[in-house]
């Protein structure tokens, strides 16, 4: 449901189901304060971050405390995904239930270099049982190798090592046999694939959700308004995992957006110190951080493609039906988790204003659209422009 008046359009705050905001242990890249206003800004209410911080965080405890700090900022509320596995020695955590009690919103194996599928497959188990979703990085690490960059033409004529497009096919498709398997044995597991990069994996999932699999994906921004190409640069702002893939790829990825397969974006922040994305493509971090820009970037490429309504439903009500929340609403009675956004002026990026404490961005003084104007998360102000 859209309200257009006064040139502002009201909607429901946004969710992210996909950040990193380094809390704890690696503040210098991000932490809460900093990662939660900048998603305010960028009109969310609501944060799923990763659990690839230091340490890890994989018990209540961590959770606990994390869920306070945040309700304590004002900003964007705080959701934690936590690790299947405690202590990162590879086994499946057998008490998710503490973690889930303690306010973990879903389980993931994203940035944990977890390549044991017996474990994926008893994390599933055990989060369906609990009736929560794992999510997935899905990336095969012995694919990737030392890829800086999609393997295809570019990476050759570059001369750089790639990463092959069936990283990610070959993973997606474990996955998705160990979910088909444990659902023929009646078990209620649910599966998550993070920022689906290419058109074969896209294919895979299409694939299972005709055969009834509960599986969702989502898919990035950077993968829909960026190519391999702009790795001729050199620049590792550019460097991402997965990596920013072809010209099909992006054009795949936006036909299922349009058609219903692909179930909400997310953004994947991941920021990182300007010294280390300043560090040659082999030697850089991965990771791009734009949850400030992601509305306006969306809504500046692909509004008239995806229209108002279907590129919000990505951003809020999509992102609630694959963590099984109620979808948002601006009925009466409702929390008031909205965000005004002006849908029209034109604006250049200035990462100087970012709240994040990544200052820089590849969309760096390039004019958007569909800026947040005021972001409200449980009635009050978590961002208002000016
Ligand atoms: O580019 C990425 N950055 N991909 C990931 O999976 C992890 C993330 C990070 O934590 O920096
Ligand atoms: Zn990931
Ligand atoms: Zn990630």
């Amino acid at each position: 449901e859209v309200i257009d008046g006064q040139g502002g359009t009201l909607a429901p705050a946004l969710v992210e189901l996909h950040a990193h905001l380094r809390e704890p242990g690696q503040t210098e890249k991000e932490d809460l304060a900093s990662g939660l206003a900048a998603a305010a800004a960028g009109g969310y209410g609501t944060v799923v971050c990763m659990p690839n911080t230091r340490p890890v965080i994989d018990d209540p405890a961590t959770v606990r405390a994390l869920i306070e700090k945040a309700e304590g900022l004002g900003f964007a509320r705080l959701k934690p995904a936590a690790a299947l596995t405690r202590g990162q020695k590879g086994e499946a955590l057998a008490e998710l239930s503490y973690l889930k009690e303690a306010g973990a919103a879903m389980f993931t194996d994203d940035g944990l270099t977890n390549e044991d599928a017996r474990v994926l497959r008893l994390g599933l188990e055990y989060a369906g049982s609990l009736g929560m979703v794992v999510s997935v990085h899905a990336e095969d690490a012995t694919l990737r190798a030392g890829g800086v960059m999609n393997e295809g033409p570019v990476s050759e004529a570059l001369g750089l090592p790639g990463n092959p497009a069936a990283a990610e096919a070959a993973r997606v498709a474990r996955d998705l046999e160990i979910l088909a398997g444990l659902r023929e044995q009646g078990r209620s597991a649910r599966l998550h694939i993070q920022h689906l990069s290419t058109a074969r994996a896209l294919d895979l999932v299409r694939e299972a959700k005709a055969r009834g699999l509960p599986v969702s994906c989502e898919v990035c921004p950077h993968h829909l308004d960026l190519t391999d190409e702009a790795l001729r640069s050199f620049d590792a702002v550019y460097k991402v995992a997965p990596p920013l893939r072809t010209r099909a790829d992006a054009d795949h990825l936006l036909q299922g957006l349009l058609d219903g397969s692909v179930d909400c974006l997310a953004t994947d922040h991941a920021p990182h110190t300007r010294a280390e994305k300043e560090r040659d493509l082999l030697e850089a971090p991965s990771g791009i951080a734009y949850i400030e820009l992601a509305f306006p970037l969306m809504w500046t490429r692909f509004g008239e493609r995806l229209g108002l309504e279907q590129l919000l439903d990505l951003m809020t009500a999509g992102p609630c039906r694959v963590m099984g929340w109620p979808e948002p609403s601006l009925d009466a009675g409702a929390p008031a988790d909205l965000v005004v956004l002006d849908l029209h002026t034109e604006r250049a990026v200035n990462p100087a204003e970012f709240k994040s404490k990544a200052k820089f961005t590849p969309w760096q003084g390039q004019t958007l659209r569909g800026w947040p104007l005021l972001t409200v998360v449980g009635g009050r102000v978590a961002y208002w422009r000016g």
